[in-house]
């Protein structure tokens, strides 16, 4: 089947799943992923009582799409009541983190754990923001490998408990300095620690049964139709079935509509070459929605271009050609019919210059 003869996708699905309590948004660099999430967000905040859309991206942009200042804790967006924005970095900072000692135990387990040190401070804000209460949380993510390091951290997390342990037995002393790096004082002593170790690993199982639960957690993939970004998502779905996080929507950004009826070669071509991916991925992915967002010619920058480009999210797209009527059609003809007489009278002018020289 053609993927024309295909029912259009749309988004109203996440919109619809109340029991739905985080919504990852990711992609290859560039496709459209805060555009999504922003809009998502947006969304959403019509339909639950509160939303958070958290920026995972070191390269911040929440701040572009909506325009407004956003840090590490939870702001209001300005003209809503009830969807917030926060932009956390991911890499974790080692400044405060104490004497000498501390900082090679703490190398030592950076070293021997890839990705520990982000793991900690992804799981840190995690446990914050389940503190908070939203009633749903937006995830703008990094581009696909950062994501998924990502997504592993309860499993590297684990990994690192245990060479913590293991630390522990080898370097006794040094674990009166490991209180600094969870937050507990000297005092304690080390039955504190590694009741706070024990008390991490509870969130991380929480964590991470949560996100493994379809109920709770759905992944959103956004590409554009080219070889890269099909491949891409293809990587990408096949690493979310891996951690059973599930997916079930693909947006496609950037489709490109000849909507004027344009002459352009170069136009003509690029939409052949995105026919043959969306077809692709209808193929490759025919249990999922798909959902169409065409290429805009100016930016989506800002809440109000954000809301009018949303409602590409609840209605299959329509490119205007395809709604053609007589008279449109009728504008056409005679636009062409007007080219065409410019040109011939340019030939002909070219033509007389010529049998002069
Ligand atoms: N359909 C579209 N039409 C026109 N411009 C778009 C469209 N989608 C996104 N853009 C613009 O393209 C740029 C990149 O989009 P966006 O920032 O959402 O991508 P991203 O995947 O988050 O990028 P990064 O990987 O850098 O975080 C932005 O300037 C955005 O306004
Ligand atoms: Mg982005």
């Amino acid at each position: 089947m053609a993927a024309a003869d295909l029912a259009e996708g749309t988004l109203q699905n996440v919109l619809e799943q109340d029991s739905l309590k985080w919504v990852f948004v990711g992609g290859k660099g560039g496709v459209g992923k805060t555009t999504c999430s922003s809009i998502l967000s947006i969304l959403l905040s019509r339909v639950r009582s509160s939303v958070l859309i958290i920026s995972t991206d070191p390269a911040h942009n929440l701040s572009d799409a909506f325009q407004q200042k956003f840090t590490k804790t939870p702001t209001l967006v300005n003209g809503f009541t009830n969807l917030y924005a926060m932009e956390v970095d991911p890499t974790v900072e080692h400044e405060d983190m104490g004497t000498d000692g501390m900082d090679n135990l703490f190398s030592e387990l950076a070293n021997a754990i890839p990705g520990i040190d982000e793991a900690m401070s992804f799981a840190e804000m995690l446990k914050l923001v389940q503190t908070m209460d939203y009633s749903v949380i937006v995830f703008d993510t990094a581009p696909t490998g950062h994501t998924l390091r990502l997504l592993q951290f309860p499993s590297t997390l684990e990994k690192g408990l245990a060479k913590v342990m293991s630390l522990k037995n080898k370097f006794g002393g040094l674990m009166s300095q490991m209180t600094r790096l969870f937050g507990v004082d000297d005092e304690f002593g080390e039955d504190a620690i590694l009741g706070k170790l024990e008390g991490m690993k509870d969130v991380i199982e929480q964590v991470n049964r949560q996100f493994k639960d379809p109920d709770l957690t759905t992944f959103v993939c956004v590409c554009i139709p080219e070889f890269l970004s099909l491949y891409e998502t293809e990587r990408l779905v096949q690493e979310l079935t891996k951690f059973e996080i599930d997916t079930h929507n693909i947006i496609i950004n950037q489709v490109l509509y000849d909507e004027e009826g344009s002459e352009s070669k170069l136009l003509k071509a690029r939409m052949r070459m995105q026919q043959k991916y969306l077809d692709q991925f209808y193929m490759l992915y025919d249990d999922f929605n798909i959902t169409k967002l065409p290429l805009l010619p100016e930016e989506v920058t800002g809440v109000e271009a954000l809301k009018a480009f949303s409602r590409h999210f609840l209605t299959p797209y329509q490119p205007s050609t395809s709604k053609s009527t007589v008279e449109t059609l009728e504008q056409r003809v005679s636009t062409l019919r007007q080219q065409l007489k410019d040109a011939e009278a340019q030939l002909e002018k070219l033509r007389k210059g010529k049998q002069k020289v």
